[in-house]
Parts: structure tokens; sequence; C-alpha cells
């Protein structure tokens, strides 16, 4: 059976060149980077060499990459490391769970947070947030990419308000690599979060810029890893493929590969928009990363698409949380202002560089027969 992948903001597959380039990190040079010897030697230098290839995917010094377990680690050691009791934090409704969820624990720990919202396409206001400051403000949190709609937040004005503010700025920049240039001077932000599977790197790696003299106070007690920002021996393989990951990353967005993907996104976008009835674009008319697109088809159970389409061949998904048992509609559909019928109509279709034309076609033979089928089988569906 043929299977098209297109949940690449899920995780992405390895590439060769990427496994390749971890591979002798395993057994050939498996030595802890820590050692002096010969053995530690070998991998501290490739550790480095990652590091100089992350900071130039980012834009900053090799020093101030501090290698972590993910996107989440990155985000909470970028939160907890600088919020403290009686500190308030500002962040957006469309954060991914591990900033909203993080900045949830900080307010049982006595700090306040301000959860500003988003108009109709799902961008934050900056003014909402110049309004939010307080005296006590410590930090801005908001999010570069959406991961479900791809949506590129205002980052660059956001840095200037922390800035003004004297208030530190953290991007979540996990969706946002290797789909649009990020440059951590431009963006203004002293801490920005990238994750390896997103970017074709392994699952379980991933790094946080810390800007030069921001002083985190660590998540991980233990060794002096790290320049002591985390922790623990590093996970050589995993941070080798980051590194080559974010070579290859920075490489597509000149290279015309990023380009090839925005085209196949549109060209699906435009031919679903125009062959299903009753569906439509959410985000429509902000500025998205290429590979990204969220798209409504009123009547249909999202989930119920989701399980169709898989059994046809077809990987999608929906931003939809499973909790206790009943499906709730995406937070960052609904804080758009989606009725919640039409949020949990909602499917992401996210592709990634391995993805062809044909894989496209695939998505557009199955897609519209597959809404046109469950709406048929929908008893309250009159159309
Ligand atoms: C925007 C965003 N932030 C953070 C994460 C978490 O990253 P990780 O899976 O590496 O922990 C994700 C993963 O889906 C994401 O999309």
């Amino acid at each position: 059976m043929r299977r098209v992948y297109l949940d690449n903001n899920a995780t992405t597959p390895v590439l060769p060149e990427v496994l390749e380039a971890m591979r002798p990190y395993f057994d050939e040079h498996f030595g802890n980077a820590s050692s002096i010897h010969h053995h530690g030697q070998e991998t501290r230098a490739a550790v480095e060499r990652a590091r100089e290839a992350v900071a130039g995917l980012i834009g900053c010094r090799a020093s101030e990459v501090v290698f972590t377990s993910g996107g989440t680690e990155s985000d909470n050691l970028g939160i907890f490391g600088l919020a403290k009791s009686g500190g308030h934090i500002i962040t957006s409704t469309v954060e991914h769970h591990a900033v909203l969820n993080s900045c949830k624990r900080l307010t049982e720990i006595g700090c306040e947070v301000t959860y500003v919202p988003v108009d109709g396409r799902g961008l934050v206001d900056p003014a909402d947030v110049k309004r939010a400051l307080r005296p006590n403000t410590k930090l801005i949190t908001i999010m570069m990419a959406n991961n479900e709609t791809g949506v590129l937040q205002p980052v660059e004005e956001l840095g200037k308000i922390a800035a003004e503010a004297d208030v530190y700025f953290h991007t979540d920049a996990v969706q946002a690599a290797g789909k649009v240039a990020i440059d951590v001077k431009r963006i203004g932000c002293d801490l920005l979060s990238i994750s390896g599977h997103k970017v074709h790197a392994p699952q379980g790696v991933g790094a946080l810029y810390v800007r030069k003299g921001t002083l985190l106070q660590p998540l991980l007690y233990g060794g002096s890893h790290e320049r002591s920002r985390r922790a623990g021996t590093e996970n050589v393989p995993a941070i080798v493929a980051l590194g080559k990951a974010a070579e290859m990353a920075r490489a597509g967005l000149g290279d015309g590969s990023v380009a090839r993907v925005a085209v196949l996104r549109d060209e699906m976008e435009r031919s679903i928009l125009d062959s299903v009835p009753e569906a439509g674009l959410n985000s429509g008319g902000a500025l998205r990363v290429p590979n990204t697109t969220n798209i409504y088809f009123d009547h249909i159970e999202g989930e119920a698409m989701v399980i169709a389409l898989d059994l046809k061949g077809l990987a999608v998904s929906t931003g939809a949380a499973c909790s206790s048992g009943a499906i709730e509609p995406s937070h960052v559909l609904t804080a758009m202002g989606l009725p919640p019928e039409r949020a949990r109509a909602s499917i992401r279709f996210s592709l990634g560089k391995q993805n062809t034309k044909d894989d496209v076609q695939f998505a557009l033979n199955v897609v519209p027969e597959t809404v046109a089928w469950l709406r048929e089988l929908s008893p309250v569906y009159t159309g």
C-alpha cells in the first residue's frame, strides 16, 4: 500500500546525510565528550562543530548554543531558567503546550502570567503585549511559528518591545527552523528554542539559544556540561545529527528546496479549496511558514477524517487534544475565534523536504472523496 506522509510538523524523517553523519558516533567515535583522552577529544570536537552549525542556522555565536533533549526542554529551560516567584510573564493563547503548561506551572509557584489573545488570523497584536507589561514583568515568551497553522508572529516587533522595556524575550522557533530564515539579532530575542526532529534530525535532541550574559537557573543539576547550563553527558550522535541537519536546513533556505515545498503547499491548498465545497483556510491572510496549511471541512469530524485518510495511506493530523477520553478542539483554532465544530473539523497538512509532486497529487486524489464520503455518512449533513 502506498503511504504518503504529510505530517512533518509532528516529526520529520531523518535525512540519509544526517544518519550518515551520526552513525560513526555510536561505535567508532563513542567517547564521552568530557573525557580528556583521545576518545573524548574526538567527540568534543564533533559536539563543537555541531554547535557552530546550529549557531550558523540562527545567527548567533557557538558559545550561545545550549544542547538539550528537544523543544520541550528548551522551552522549559528558557522559561523556568528566568522566571522567579513574584515575577510576571507574558505569553500568548496559541503557544505549544511546552510553553503553556510551563506557564501554568509558574502560576502554581507564585508567578503571574498574562495570555495575550490572537486575532482571526492567529496573530498576536504587539500593542497588546506592550499594554500587558508591568513593572515586575520578567519575560515575554511568544512563538515564532505556530505548529498547527504555520502562522508567523511579528517577533521582531516583540523583540523591540521587550528591549525597550528591559524584559527578556524568548521565542519558540521549533516550527520556524529550516522553513524561514532565523537571525536572533534581527529578532532581538534573548532565548530561542529549536528541536532536532522538526528539521530532519532524530527525536530527543534540541537546542536553546541563550544570549551572552543571560543568567539562567538550570533545570538539571549535575556536572558542568554545556557551561553549567545543562548538566548531563551529551548525546553526541544526536548532537552531531542536529549539527548536520542545521547545516542542511540553512542550505535549503537558499538552494530552492524550501521554495519547492512552498510551491507544493500552495498548489495543494488551492486545489483542495477549489475542489471541496464548504471548506476554508484557517489563518488566511497571515504570513505563514511555507510547508503548512490548516483547512476546515465543515460537517466532518477531524479525527474521523484523519483515520479515514490513514486507511487510504495519507498521514495528516488535527490539532485536537484528547483529554480524559473526550476530544477537545484545538486551543489554537478556538483562540482564533473558530466555533468548536469548525475547529474540530480542521485538518493540518504539513509538508517536508522529502515530499514530491506525486505525494501532493495523492492527497488531492483522496481528500475530496474522503470528505464527501464522511459527509454522506453524517446523519446531520443535508448538503
Ligand atoms: C512549536 C513547538 N514547540 C515545542 C515543541 C516540542 O518539541 P519536542 O517535541 O522536541 O519536545 C513542538 C513539537 O511539536 C512544537 O511544535
